[in-house]
């Protein structure tokens, strides 16, 4: 199993390292590869997605990444952005499929800012396209306006569109995850203004009839926002475009209480993945070890799954984490009153030490 690790900037480095570690002392034979990417790649080699840290991307069965992007570099062109390197992961693998679990922890359940009764058992999967969208559509840049309110003024334009196939396919990834959950799947648009909205609506409506054991429903992206903190648990499988998506898993992570424990995938159609945090990398608290290794620890466990076929590995380190919850570690931002603070490292620590533990015990009862 062939994974390149790009840890990326700012916590990225920290919290990679624990999930290396966490992977090492699983009874698995991994071909680790380690290259630069985001700001670090901008800095010793003038591009945020280096050809030889996208080329080993490409051949890897999956990628462990870390997260991009500093203040510093927020003057550059925009092509020499450290987020430009992850858009052109998604882009050149393909990487369609935006699967963004937003799950609260029970003993997590104070950390939010959502009454406890709102969030407690909340389990929601959020399922964002991640290639399409105002994000890639062309044409996109400045002009002269040729029309509009301001004819002859400056203007800047990007462009929303989603071709047929686009739809459909994320539309078979968001029904075919609901048949392994509470098979419910809500599809969120802006059909009552977009005409983007409008076919995606219709397009996964017909997709949903190949799926009649799963309950679609439709609903528009503001309420959506709203019910998410109005009555989130109503909520099972989202499936959305790129941009509503971005936005929708931000704000969902936050009903967790702390994005610091959620992991994500971007899947292609031949299952290969790029895994990473849902959070980004934090300048303001990098390189003081109290970043929370846990979202990407458990990005490990959804690599397991999604890309490698080993999904009791995943189940080993998802109880790990649970198990490390339990005994009261926290790191600052999950941190409440009387349960113990940990840095980033002694957290990595904790889980490892768990892990051992489980491997040992069925050792020995074998
Ligand atoms: C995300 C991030 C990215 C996005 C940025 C860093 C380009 O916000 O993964 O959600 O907008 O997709
Ligand atoms: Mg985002």
């Amino acid at each position: 199993m062939k994974i390149a690790i790009l840890p990326g900037d700012g916590i990225g480095t920290e919290i990679v390292a624990e999930a290396v570690k966490v992977m090492n002392v699983l009874d698995l034979k991994f071909e680790m590869e380690t290259a630069l990417v985001g700001g670090a790649a901008y800095d010793a080699h003038g591009h945020p997605l280096p050809d030889a840290t996208l080329s080993l991307a490409k051949q890897a069965d999956a990628v462990l990444f870390g997260a991009v992007g500093d203040w510093k570099y927020d003057t550059l062109d925009r092509p020499l952005r450290p987020e430009q390197a992850i858009l052109g992961l998604r882009k050149n693998l393909g990487l369609f499929a935006n699967l963004r679990p937003a799950i609260c922890y029970q003993q997590l359940v104070d950390a939010s800012s959502l009454k406890p009764e709102l969030i407690a058992g909340l389990d929601i999967l959020i399922i964002r396209e991640l290639t399409g969208d105002i994000y890639f559509g062309q044409p996109r840049g400045r002009r002269t306006s040729p029309d509009g309110n301001f004819p002859g003024a400056q203007e800047a334009f990007d462009t929303m569109r989603y071709t047929r196939p686009e739809i459909e396919r994320i539309a078979h990834v968001a029904f075919q995850a609901a048949r392994k959950r509470s098979k419910r799947v809500t599809s969120v648009d802006k059909a009552n203004v977009l005409e983007t909205f409008q076919f995606w609506k219709d397009v996964v409506t017909e997709v949903g009839l190949q799926y009649p054991d799963v309950e679609l429903d439709h609903m528009y992206v503001d309420n959506a926002a709203m019910q998410l903190v109005k009555a989130p648990k109503r909520f099972d499988v989202m499936v959305t475009g790129n941009m509503f998506g971005d936005i929708l898993s931000d704000e969902a992570s936050m009903l967790t209480g702390s994005i610091g424990m959620l992991p994500s995938a971007s899947l292609n159609a031949s299952s290969q993945g790029l895994y990473e945090p849902s959070h980004g990398s934090a300048p303001d608290i990098a390189g003081k070890g109290v970043a929370n290794p846990l979202a990407t620890i458990l990005s490990v466990s959804m690599m397991l799954r999604y890309s490698l076929n080993q999904p009791q590995a995943a189940e080993r380190i998802e109880s790990a984490v649970k198990a490390v919850l339990a005994s009261g570690l926290r790191t600052p931002d999950i941190y409440s009153q009387g349960t113990t603070k940990v840095g980033t490292r002694e957290m990595g620590d904790a889980v490892v030490a768990a892990l051992t533990q489980s491997i040992t015990k069925k050792t020995t009862t074998v």
